[in-house]
């Protein structure tokens, strides 16, 4: 049984406002400079998000870069030339469709009221005009102040600007890149020249990229400064729709790795009303989110043809072709983009992770247990080693134990010595440790400890020399 099939339940716990508050209280994610009252759509990731956001990182380099043949990674500027951007059709295109309330002077996303105010699902695939009839005939209120004085739905460029040099005429107009895409087309031609790599190959890439986004505050599902992991897949024109099948596997595959539940995933077909202006064939990966949120878009697989290498051809003058050393032809190479949020993937991955269990403490009295279930592979916390008494005699072996395991096991493990086992229990089981290693006073005769199983509860004794070994083949 895989690690998907093992946790897939239709029973689900998690609401966005339990893993917002358990976020917070365990040091995953707190809201952006809070002691200034806070800055709209903004988070910082604390030392357990910071290790499960790097777990999430680590993992995908590593599936689709590190032990692919066929790809190579990048690490672009956020900084580019803003021709970029006029070529990409970004200057153009990137827009969302805001309406503005003429009374209280507050804005909103076009297609969020109309989901959230009239029910209308899929809103974002509708045009700025159908969005702002759909408002006028229900006549619709501002969500803010109440009155009925909201305008049409009016596109605005979400690419955010600042100046290199003196805030003045002679400074350069750049922009925050809106997509780590555009830095692997500007390079496709040194990494070509660089490395010796034939069709089909992929260039992936991680890395910040900026939205200048009316966000409806779905705490980190949409946010202003966002990381992405994406990849190019240069292709034959007429190999781009098998390529196309074959990463909506990978995905699949992916979405399996990190232990998001099957029945919270679906594949949505985009229309072709709705597709980027660089698409051909767009597909979303849609997560089922709790409550009023529903099915909305975690990742996004697009064929996005030879639109950015012809773009940038014509807009550099640079010669962006393939030379084809068998059929000794010259010719733009199609692009296969699947694209992943670190940020969304975080937030799925908290979600299906919390689980509340009915349980009795150590005293037989009923309490709940709130336990995140990840994967152990993506856990910030893989074990953690608690002498059950605060005595030198146990804390020097546990601690001996603990050195060891970072060692040999992995740096991501805890040593807490603070409290009775059973709160510290809880408090791993809070933050998703899938192992507890408990060093007690019959350790001191039988040099073994007891390992407690997060999910299972179950207790085994294991041989203290046989800990790195056990750890290792559950945890990799
Ligand atoms: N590169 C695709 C996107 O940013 O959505």
């Amino acid at each position: 049984m895989t690690d998907q099939q093992e946790r897939s339940t239709t029973r689900r716990a998690a609401t966005m406002d339990k893993v917002v508050a358990l976020a917070k209280r365990r040091g995953f994610v707190f809201p952006g400079s809070e002691i200034y009252g806070g800055l709209a759509n903004t988070w910082d990731y604390g030392p357990l998000g910071v290790e499960l956001k790097n777990n999430i990182k680590q993992l995908w380099w590593k599936t689709f870069v590190q032990t692919r043949r066929d790809m190579l990674g990048l690490d672009a500027g956020i900084l580019m030339h803003p021709r970029v951007w006029e070529a990409s059709g970004h200057v153009v295109n990137f827009n969302d469709p805001l309406v503005d309330c003429k009374t209280c002077k507050a804005r909103f996303r076009a297609d969020d009221l109309v989901e959230r105010h009239l029910h209308i699902a899929d809103a974002s695939a509708k045009t700025p005009d159908e969005l702002s009839a759909l408002i006028r005939e229900a006549n619709l209120p501002c969500p803010n102040c109440g009155n009925r004085t909201l305008t049409d739905a009016r596109q605005f460029n979400m690419m955010f600007q600042t100046t290199i040099g003196p805030v003045s005429e002679t400074g350069t107009q750049v922009y925050l890149r809106p997509e780590t895409a555009q830095g692997i087309f500007v390079q496709y031609k040194n990494i070509l020249n660089s490395q010796r790599v034939k069709l089909p190959f992929g260039i992936g890439q991680i890395g910040k990229a900026f939205r200048n986004e009316i966000t409806p505050g779905n705490f980190i599902f949409r946010v202003l400064e966002l990381e992405q992991m994406e990849i190019e897949y240069f292709v034959k024109a007429a190999e781009s729709a098998t390529a196309f099948e074959e990463w909506l596997t990978a995905m699949r595959g992916w979405i399996e790795l990190i232990g998001l539940r099957p029945e919270h995933i679906r594949v949505r077909e985009h229309a072709k009303e709705e597709l980027s202006h660089y698409s051909m064939r767009t597909c979303d990966f849609e997560y089922l989110f709790p409550g009023p949120m529903g099915w909305k878009e975690l990742y996004g697989l697009a064929n996005r043809t030879d639109f950015d290498l012809r773009s940038h051809q014509e807009a550099s003058g640079e010669d962006l072709t393939y030379f084809e050393q068998e059929t000794k032809t010259r010719f733009l190479p199609h692009v296969v983009e699947p694209t992943f949020g670190v940020e969304r993937t975080f937030l799925t991955v908290l979600l299906d992770a919390y689980d509340e269990e009915a349980t009795t403490d150590v005293n037989g009295k009923a309490e709940t247990r709130t336990v995140l279930r990840f994967v152990p592979r993506l856990a910030p916390v893989k074990a953690a080693v608690l002498p059950l008494a605060k005595k030198p005699e146990l804390t020097s072996v546990a601690w001996q134990l603990f050195e060891r395991l970072q060692c040999e096991v992995s740096p991501q493990v805890d040593y807490d010595e603070q409290a009775n086992i059973g709160k510290r229990y809880r408090r791993q089981d809070e933050i998703g440790t899938p192992f507890c290693v408990t060093v007690d006073f019959d350790t001191l005769e039988d040099r073994a400890v007891t390992i407690r199983d997060r999910d299972t509860m179950s207790q085994v004794r294991i041989p203290l020399d046989d800990v790195p070994a056990y750890l290792s083949e559950r945890i990799r």
